[in-house]
């Protein structure tokens, strides 16, 4: 009678704390599978500096420059990582981590981050309200371009403003400067 008495004393906790553990590790699992799948999580800053660039260039430079961070403020990178797999127009799925990479990079590396001369360029013609999508769309980049004509622009080979390397040979190294600049047509 003692034995059996000892035994079932000893069973039910033991099931307890296996029932405990069973309902913890569900809960760690749904929560980590979902905040994975919304929001990609903010790598550590060492890890940013030292892999961001490389992985901007692996998954920004396929099908148009790798735009530099400098080039938009960082509320506007942040509003593009927003909107994806959203991308002007097209659907843009990057690995989890990745885009966590990309994103950070960008962000502190943005015009308005005090890194650069071309940022804070950029960031002096950006009105408070403004938060634009894109790197045409800045008034400094239409400052810089009022030279360039209607017809020009609409040449087939620059296709849009957005195609930087149509003029500046050396955009994909991130060279702007005059010697590298030639304007088709
Ligand atoms: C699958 C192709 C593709 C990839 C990969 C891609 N983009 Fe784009 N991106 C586009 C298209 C298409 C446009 C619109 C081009 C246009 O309107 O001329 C665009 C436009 C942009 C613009 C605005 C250009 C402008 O007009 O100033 C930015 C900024 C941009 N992309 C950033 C990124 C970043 C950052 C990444 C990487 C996370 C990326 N893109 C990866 C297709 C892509
Ligand atoms: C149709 C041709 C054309 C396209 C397309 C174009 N640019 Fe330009 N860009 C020019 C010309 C011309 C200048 C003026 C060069 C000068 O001042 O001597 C210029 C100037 C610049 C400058 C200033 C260079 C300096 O030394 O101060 C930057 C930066 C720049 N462009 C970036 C871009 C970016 C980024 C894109 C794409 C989003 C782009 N451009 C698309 C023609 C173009």
């Amino acid at each position: 009678m003692a034995g059996q008495g000892n035994r079932r004393g000893l069973t039910f906790p033991i099931f307890g704390f296996a029932m405990v553990l069973g309902v913890v590790a569900t809960i760690v699992l749904v929560r980590n599978g979902r905040t994975a799948d919304v929001e990609p999580e903010t790598p550590a800053p060492a890890l940013v500096a030292a892999s961001g660039r490389q992985a901007h260039r692996d998954a920004c430079g396929d099908c148009h420059v790798a735009y530099a961070p400098y080039f938009l403020p960082a509320d506007s990178w942040r509003a593009m990582g927003d909107a994806l797999p959203e991308h002007f127009g097209v659907r843009l799925h990057l690995p989890v981590t990745k885009q966590g990479l990309v994103l950070a990079w960008l962000r502190s590396n943005a015009a308005d981050a005090g890194h650069s001369l071309m940022g804070a360029e950029v960031m002096a013609r950006v009105a408070p309200t403004d938060r634009p999508l894109r790197v045409t769309a800045t008034r400094w980049f239409r400052h810089r371009h009022l030279m360039i004509s209607r017809s020009t622009w609409a040449l087939p080979v620059v296709a849009t403003p957005a195609n930087c390397p149509a003029c500046h040979h050396d955009a994909a190294q991130g060279i702007f400067d005059e010697r590298s600049v030639h304007i088709p047509g």
